[in-house]
């Protein structure tokens, strides 16, 4: 719009917000488990499920409240298992 508008391109810039690398199905999905997500990086705290068993590591929990640590949620869509695991989905 800007370009139609007659702005020149090099007073034109842009910024992005949110992960750049869109996360890849590594654990729920790949093995069929659906579980309600948005924005994939962590943010919205839709995935959250309970970790019954097993180790995670997260990039970010910003999805998560105080609550939902204390009760052991963990972000499904940033979640990586460092061994078995069992969530409640
Ligand atoms: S889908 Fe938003 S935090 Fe996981």
């Amino acid at each position: 719009m800007l370009a139609e508008l007659g702005v020149p391109a090099e007073q034109i810039h842009t910024e992005d917000f949110g992960s750049q690398r869109k996360p890849q199905a590594r654990a729920a999905e790949r093995v069929g488990v659906e579980i309600d997500y948005s924005c994939r990086v962590g943010m919205c705290g839709v995935c959250a499920v309970k970790l019954l068993s097993g180790q995670v590591t997260m990039e970010t929990d910003d999805g998560l409240d105080p609550d939902d640590r204390a009760a052991g949620k963990v972000l499904a869509c940033q979640a990586k298992a460092s061994e078995g695991v069992a969530v409640e989905a």
